[in-house]
């Protein structure tokens, strides 16, 4: 059974996120996700009840807002949602376009949830000026409303009352971090064009982040780091500097996020780092998960007893 998952982000860690979670320790009292994207690991800690309390955080101002909206105010966002979707049927395309025009005057964090679920392979792209400019997908009309619900009221379930939600950089995020909390990151891929990439709202600087992780480790604050991988022998991004006594775990993912986004079919193999502190906690040591494990794990993921309290949320 799959974990609720409202919006759709290319590079969400949701199939990986129960391999990701073996490397945390059983129970912590706070996680903080500085990168928060869909938040697809709080979603599965919360469903795990490893911990109480989450700072879900992204830079991307619209989109933390929605995940505000969805843990915090989940029948307005999803009743939202519904009259967006129906109002598109007269002429989807010519709809999905004025909704993008509409979003990128207002920065709604409503109207975004309709692009999310409605663009072109889930995949959000910006332009130089910060402008979202993904065209529609021609073939698909995006999620029904009623599944769209169902999983913002799993979101809500899981999440509310406590979540902090915000929008700041990621360092900011760290500089606030405790010895009692597990970070989780998964910055923006190394792309190819230097600090900005089309993908996200910001690149990010690689002497900046490792600077941002020996801090860390300085201040013995335990974290996970999903960084660089390979796609067949395609290599993306730069390793993280020896110097910062990682614990490289590899998860072979099958045709994941990256082998999407390079329109590839080859078998994709994604790094995750533990922090010293993590790392000797959890007793790790450097690890190959090979693909079928990876995939048994995610077919185990079990909903929790979220289902039923959705359920009730939502009659
Ligand atoms: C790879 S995505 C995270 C995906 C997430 N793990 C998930 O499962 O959905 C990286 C996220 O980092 C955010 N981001 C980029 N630069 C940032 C910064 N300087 N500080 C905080 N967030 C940032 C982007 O907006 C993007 O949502």
């Amino acid at each position: 059974m799959k974990l609720p998952h409202p919006i759709q982000y290319q590079g969400s860690k949701r199939n990986l996120a129960s391999i990701i979670l073996r490397y945390f320790p059983v129970k912590f009292s706070r996680l903080v996700e500085p990168f928060a994207g869909t938040a697809a690991i709080s979603i599965a800690c919360a469903a795990r009840g490893k911990c109480n309390a989450y700072w879900i955080n992204d830079l991307n101002n619209p989109l933390a807002e929605l995940l505000g909206l969805i843990i915090n105010r989940p029948a307005e966002i999803a009743d939202c949602y519904e009259t967006i979707w129906n109002q598109q049927h007269d002429d989807p395309i010519e709809h999905y376009y004025r909704v993008r025009e509409d979003f990128n005057l207002t920065r709604d964090p409503r109207l975004f949830l309709y692009l999310l679920a409605r663009c072109a392979k889930g995949s959000v792209r910006y332009n130089a000026e910060g402008l979202f400019n993904q065209s529609p997908d021609k073939r698909r009309h995006g999620t029904q409303p009623e599944t769209m619900r169902e999983n913002i009221f799993g979101v809500s379930v899981l999440l509310k009352g406590k979540s902090v939600i915000s929008s700041l950089d990621y360092k900011d995020v760290l500089s606030n971090a405790n010895e009692d909390d597990v970070v989780y990151m998964d910055p923006p891929y190394q792309g190819v064009c230097g600090d900005r990439d089309s993908r996200y709202f910001s690149g990010l600087s690689y002497e900046e982040f490792a600077a941002a992780l020996s801090d860390l480790n300085i201040r013995q604050i335990r974290y996970a780091v999903s960084y660089d991988g390979r796609t067949g022998n395609k290599k993306f991004g730069n390793r993280l500097p020896e110097s910062l006594s990682l614990t490289l775990i590899e998860l072979e993912a099958g045709r994941s996020s990256q082998a999407t986004l390079l329109g590839r079919d080859a078998i994709t193999v994604e790094s995750l780092y533990l922090s010293p502190r993590l790392a000797i906690e959890v007793k790790a040591s450097p690890y190959f998960h090979r693909r079928r494990e990876t995939e048994q794990l995610v077919l185990m993921e079990s909903k929790g007893d979220y289902a039923a309290k959705v359920s009730k949320r939502i009659s």
